[in-house]
């Protein structure tokens, strides 16, 4: 596609994240919704009311892959179907910007990882958390040796319990791939972009504690973790720790993330958006905290829940569909990332460490 054409856009689902995909393709220009397709029509409604004008509308990914609409689909229907739903889109050769997780298996994320390497379209797996302004820098920082050589990295999210899904699926680790894939998968992604390497072995502790136990479904009691700390050994010696709650609504920042190397020390704050960076001074010497706001632009913060980062996502995935630009994580990104994540969720429930070799990796 060349820089003027105007992309042909669908989705395939119409819940909750893909009014934020409607709201950011709709902010960003230079493109069109063509087709929506999803099995519940009252979803298809609201999409449509949410797009402003008239769009095919199909039950299924096939469907919309064969109406020959689109140029390019964003991949928002729930975790388990994401690997069915791919197929037909990938045989009609359109460009995809899947959501994470890219799979709930391992099987299912190395089989999409695997068929998408002779893949001459775009496939982008969809990580938002890269895209935070406040992140970015706070990477790019990292990256340039801001903190000297980098050796810890951790990552706190302690935020509100999952939302109802339609049709109750994010309930079941069976659907989502469990709690340290399903959601854990951003902060996995982005441990191994900042730390630069290849995780070696993990070690979870995390239950179900607080939030869902008292409700049921057809009977049974929900399954996923609401609350772990996640210890995880990188090849390059880096150390990451992910410390979950999602009972913690209450919390100022959502997510606080601290890179500690042998010169300094460099959080972000999200939602504030400041980084703040602490050199090392020496015992008893004066601190010398500096702390700065990274502004991210009032339009993209508004469209959605995720501090902007759908809208820049958006930005660099159109930049790859024209050809302008690199795909930024990948699908092999997409599927290491699940596997870290059922790393954890192994080890969460067997209560001992687990090493990627034991996955394969
Ligand atoms: N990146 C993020 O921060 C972020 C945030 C929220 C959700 N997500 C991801 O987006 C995806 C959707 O989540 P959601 O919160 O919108 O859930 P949701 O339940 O609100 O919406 C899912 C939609 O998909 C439809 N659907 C079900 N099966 C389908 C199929 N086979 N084909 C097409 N549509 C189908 C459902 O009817 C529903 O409308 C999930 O993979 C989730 O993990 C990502």
């Amino acid at each position: 596609m060349g820089s003027t054409d105007t992309i042909r856009w669908g989705l395939v689902g119409t819940g909750m994240m893909a009014l934020e995909h409607i709201a950011n393709i709709k902010l960003l220009g230079g493109g069109t919704i063509t087709a929506i397709a999803d099995p519940v029509p009252a979803c298809l409604d609201r999409a449509q009311r949410a797009i402003g004008h008239d769009v095919a509308r199909f039950a299924d990914s096939a469907a919309l892959a064969a109406s020959g609409l689109v140029d390019a689909v964003v991949v928002v229907s729930p975790n388990f179907t994401h690997r069915d739903v791919l197929g037909p889109l990938m045989d009609a050769g359109l460009h995809i910007l899947c959501e994470k997780p890219l799979a709930t298996t391992l099987d299912d994320a190395r089989a999409v990882a695997t068929a998408v390497k002779g893949y001459d379209r775009t496939f982008w797996t969809a990580m938002e958390y890269r895209f935070m302004p406040p992140v970015s820098e706070f990477v790019a920082q990292i990256h340039a040796g801001k903190v000297g050589q980098l050796q810890m990295l951790s990552i706190r999210e302690h935020r509100f319990p999952f939302l109802v899904k339609v049709g109750d699926w994010n309930r079941f680790a069976v659907n989502t791939g469990g709690t340290m894939v399903e959601k854990c998968c951003h902060f996995f992604d982005l441990m191994r972009h900042v730390v630069q390497a290849e995780p070696v072995r993990v070690y979870c502790s995390g239950a179900m504690d607080v939030n869902h136990r008292d409700e049921r479904y057809d009977g049974r009691t929900p399954d996923i973790i609401d609350n772990s700390y996640t210890v995880v050994d990188f090849a390059n010696g880096v150390r990451a720790m992910l410390d979950l709650c999602m009972f913690a609504d209450g919390a100022e920042q959502q997510e606080e993330i601290l890179a500690t190397g042998d010169k300094a020390r460099l959080d972000v704050l999200i939602p504030a958006g400041d980084l703040v960076f602490s050199p090392r001074v020496g015992f008893l010497q004066p601190k010398q905290v500096s702390r700065w706001h990274v502004e991210t632009p009032p339009d993209a913060l508004a469209a959605g829940q995720h501090h902007g980062s759908t809208f820049f996502q958006h930005r660099h995935f159109a930049a790859a569909v024209r050809g302008e630009g690199p795909v930024i994580v990948t699908a092999n990104d997409g599927y290491r990332a699940v596997a870290m994540g059922l790393a954890a969720e192994i080890s969460a429930r067997e209560r001992r460490v687990v090493t990627m070799a034991e996955l394969g990796l």
